[in-house]
């Protein structure tokens, strides 16, 4: 059916954020022409719960020193727990590592290209492998993280926030993609970049925006987030920050060290004897027959 006012085709929106890309976008490395799907790997691993300003020089020194997986796969862990340095959330040092002797394994030391063999890597969910098939494989692939979740529910929903993920996120995000090719996998880090750079979620810089013309959220009125508040992370004095503590002193040792040298790190015993026992547990510290401990080997 043809309708006689000319509505916008459905993908105006996605054309827009693709051209804008081309003015805007952070000269990242990882998006290097010709990065390949190995360090495209990395970068999102890292890149998940850490800011690129952080993550930047620890996926370069990565690169150089593990240029394919099955050069990080031949590493002990606790030097790949050592390089994983302050990037946080360090289970993930040892899924990639994990993940790197899947590929070794399984793939002949190539990362694989199709979405449901990257989902069966240790550590890569529905983001991680989109993201991968996308920006190392050139495929067309809807890649949807928290700030693409962000823009789709002010642009298509209007609304202020996201919300829990949806099973509509991905499909929502795909309706938004050019019909070429070549656009639609720009698009995929386009609409990542938009949800960073400008519709960001406390401060959305509506001005600048390529889509404000057709954003459901500005015609509505700009409403505020009706829904619980969002949740603003704490870290001084949690669990993560005393893990992070003990792994500290553990990195910096070149010998296993005594409890005695662990107690210094925090002072309230009981949190610092749980988080112990979690790295212990999650395979991040090891103890020695002798009783001290050590990243492991
Ligand atoms: N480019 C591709 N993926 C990215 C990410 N997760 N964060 C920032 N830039 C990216």
């Amino acid at each position: 059916m043809t309708s006689a006012t000319a509505a916008e085709p459905d993908d105006a929106a996605g054309e827009a954020i693709v051209d804008w890309y081309a003015t805007a976008a952070r000269d990242l490395p990882w998006r290097t022409p010709g990065v390949d799907a190995w360090a495209v790997l990395v970068s999102e691993v890292m890149l998940q719960q850490t800011p690129v300003a952080r993550v930047e020089p620890v996926w370069r020194e990565w690169m150089d020193r593990w240029p394919a997986p099955a050069d990080l796969a031949a590493t002990p862990p606790g030097e790949v727990i050592r390089a994983w340095g302050k990037l946080g959330y360090p289970r993930r040092a040892l899924r990639l590592r994990e993940a790197a002797a899947a590929i070794a394994e399984r793939h002949g030391g190539v990362v694989p290209a199709d979405v449901a063999a990257l989902e069966a890597l240790p550590g890569v969910g529905t983001y991680t492998a989109r993201a991968v098939a996308c920006f190392g494989y050139g495929q067309r692939q809807p890649v949807v993280d928290t700030n693409v979740r962000r823009v789709v529910a002010r642009l298509v929903h209007g609304q202020a926030e996201a919300g829990s993920a949806r099973a509509s996120d991905l499909a929502d995000i795909a309706a938004l993609a050019p019909a070429d090719h070549d656009r639609a996998v720009r698009f995929s880090v386009a609409v990542m970049e938009l949800g960073a750079l400008v519709c960001a979620a406390r401060t959305p810089r509506c001005g600048v925006c390529p889509v404000r013309d057709r954003c459901a959220w500005r015609q509505a009125g700009s409403p505020a987030h009706d829904g619980p508040p969002r949740r603003v992370q704490r870290f001084a004095g949690t669990d993560r920050q005393v893990r992070g503590r003990l792994l500290d002193v553990l990195r910096a040792a070149s010998e296993p060290v005594d409890a005695a040298a662990l107690d210094r790190a925090w002072d309230e015993p009981a949190q610092r004897a749980r988080c112990l026992d979690s790295l212990l547990t999650d395979g991040l510290v090891e103890q020695t027959a002798d009783g001290l401990f050590r990243l492991p080997s």
